[in-house]
């Protein structure tokens, strides 16, 4: 064989190989992906990530927590402050008092007011002396029909309109017009609600009359507020474990309603860890709820802050 036939051969070949190795590789390219019609590159489960300056689809927005389940995650930053605006006791001279309930609930999102009172003066007297400004109130809740409870309602509305007022279910429509001739809203309440992250309302309870109470879930525990306890204190207290049967009672405050004394030891059987009654319990009971709890009774009454964090 010459020379010239093996440089032949020899270029064959070359050819031969460069085909083959373009053949293989083109095998082996991923190529642009042609997604099928109809079918989605998202598989089940999988989230997709948005390209950078996109923002990102609805669909993959986390979702809110439902109402119901209250995580640690959360729980983990919340602080409450309770401060007596209106009572019969008092702790600070330098306020009113008179005959009837209301409270002040403020948490890292909102304040809210419990009850009102019976007199409007005295409430927005009390509630300016302590500093409070009226307008970072946003949402007000009535725990029952008595005029020492509502009676400083109509006045606040004058002086701040920009509210919801959550009331019992069974009021008459009469509050509800005073409500909105104020220019404020209303939310009838009947069953359990949230009112505000970790505040909640008992939902109407038969008395007579009607009367929800709130439920705060605070860093200690459960947070129990009673304007006058009518269903009574230890029913709204039962309510509150069938509604957080995980949680444990740190605190019952407010009015209880003159109780039978066996309510000091029916709390101790609830775990119900401090007590704070004012308004309406009565100061034979006042004196046997200090002598059992000791330390972890609260003297309430106008003036007085509680923070729990
Ligand atoms: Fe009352």
């Amino acid at each position: 064989m010459n020379k010239n036939n093996l440089s032949i051969i020899f270029f064959i070949l070359t050819i031969i190989c460069i085909l083959s190795i373009a053949a293989i590789a083109d095998q082996c390219s991923p190529g642009p992906f042609i997604p099928e019609e109809g079918s989605d590159t998202k598989e089940a489960g999988e989230s997709k990530e948005p390209s950078e300056g996109e923002p990102p689809e609805e669909e993959f927005l986390e979702e809110e927590e439902p109402e119901a389940e209250i995580s640690l995650v959360e729980k983990d930053k919340f602080s409450l402050t309770i401060i007596s605006v209106y009572d019969n006791y008092h702790v600070n001279p330098q306020l009113k008092t008179d005959w009837g309930f209301g409270c002040l609930v403020k948490t890292e999102k909102e304040n809210i007011l419990f009850d009102t009172g019976a007199n409007s003066e005295i409430l927005l007297f009390n509630m300016e002396k302590m500093a409070i400004d009226l307008k970072s109130i946003g949402k007000v809740v009535i725990s029952h029909i008595h005029g020492d409870h509502i009676g400083g309602l109509e006045g606040f509305l004058k002086e701040n309109n920009e509210v919801v007022v959550y009331i019992p279910a069974s009021f008459p429509d009469s509050i509800r017009n005073m409500i909105e001739s104020n220019g404020a809203k209303f939310l009838n309440v009947l069953k359990p609600l949230k009112i505000s992250d970790f505040v909640w309302s008992t939902g109407e309870l038969f008395g007579p009359p009607e009367e929800q109470s709130l439920v705060i879930h605070s860093m200690e525990g459960l947070v129990i507020i009673t304007g006058c306890a009518h269903p009574g204190v230890v029913n709204i207290v039962k309510k509150a474990k069938e509604m957080f049967p995980e949680e444990k009672i740190y605190l019952v405050l407010g009015g209880f309603h003159h109780p039978p004394t066996q309510v000091v030891g029916e709390f101790k059987e609830l775990g119900v860890k401090k007590v704070a009654p004012s308004h309406c319990s009565g100061d034979e009971i006042r004196e046997l709820f200090k002598e059992e709890y000791n330390n972890d009774f609260i003297e309430n009454g106008v003036g007085k802050i509680i923070n729990i964090e």
